[in-house]
């Protein structure tokens, strides 16, 4: 067990409260390869590279400005990360918990994960978004490997409705108030950073996969081993390999992404402005769920 004054998301948090006296973030936000711009929408922003935040390694990926971001949205205080650490890029799989538990350290009473990722189904394609109702971690690794940190959570964790029941249907009901078309699925967690063969993806097909992406599950691990609720959203940015004749690469992947922008804002700030009504701007116990 860690003390609580040099646990390392602790110092990190301490560091991201002294570039914003008095700011208590409701929501945590992870925003995704080429869906950052959302940061720059926040009222107040106060913008710390991760670069100046103890222990935090730099993001090292086109498309991820490597950052946290202070501010309101809706009126909401919020917590983003302005891209995030993947295992393809080197990090071992424990670095995943320090970001994850900075958020939870700031008292963030959910977590909302954004990711681009390839659709499985042809009749989800680019621009479209899907809420993540469960995963298949095929990473075949996980943050939580080593020694347990007791004073963040058990040891054994379990991972049925990891995505948060009634946080999706919260996403749902918002996303048919604006008229989003809204899918939800399963999606694959892939190491990266190859793109896959088609046989992979007809296999992860038979296996139950929706969408396929090398992000997001250590991610959910993490806050579900400390207790915060999830959501997650995946802006489909290509039709995964095989399904489409269309070649698939990093740039290809952030046009798609820019093609599911405009409805994940909209998607994200209903979601952010329903903490505002549902919640008096007192903190809240962080397994409270929906
Ligand atoms: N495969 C894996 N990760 C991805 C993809 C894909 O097709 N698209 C966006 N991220």
């Amino acid at each position: 067990m860690t003390h609580p004054s040099v646990d390392p998301a602790r110092l990190a948090a301490d560091v991201l409260r002294e570039h914003a006296p008095g700011f208590a973030p409701r929501l945590g936000i992870v925003l995704g390869s080429g869906l950052g711009g959302l940061a720059d929408a926040l009222d107040g922003a106060v913008a710390v590279p991760y670069a100046e935040i103890p222990g935090f390694p730099t993001s090292t990926v086109a498309g991820h400005a490597g950052r946290f971001v202070l501010g309101t949205l809706e009126g909401v205080p919020v917590a983003c990360m302005q891209g995030r650490f993947h295992l393809y890029e080197g990090h071992p799989p424990a670095v995943i918990k320090l970001p994850v538990r900075t958020f939870a350290a700031l008292g963030v009473e959910a977590l909302l994960l954004t990711n681009a990722a390839g659709s499985l189904r042809p009749e989800v394609g680019p621009g479209r978004l899907m809420i993540i109702a469960d995963h298949l971690n095929w990473m075949w690794t996980n943050p939580l490997v080593g020694p347990n940190d007791d004073a963040w959570g058990e040891r054994f964790v379990g991972l049925e409705d990891a995505y948060d029941p009634g946080l999706r249907a919260r996403l749902r009901a918002l996303a048919a108030d604006l008229g989003i078309p809204l899918a939800e699925g399963v999606y694959c967690a892939l190491l990266g950073p190859l793109f896959e063969t088609p046989a992979e993806i007809r296999a992860y097909r038979v296996l139950g996969a929706d969408a396929v992406g090398m992000s997001t599950v250590p991610e959910v691990i993490v806050a579900r081993h400390a207790g915060i609720p999830v959501a997650a959203i995946s802006a489909i940015t290509n039709l995964a390999v095989g399904l489409s004749a269309e070649p698939i690469d990093h740039e290809q992947t952030l046009r798609g992404a820019a093609l599911a922008a405009s409805d994940l804002t909209r998607l994200v700030r209903a979601f952010v402005a329903s903490f505002a009504a549902d919640g008096d701007g007192a903190p809240r116990a962080a397994a409270s769920g929906a």
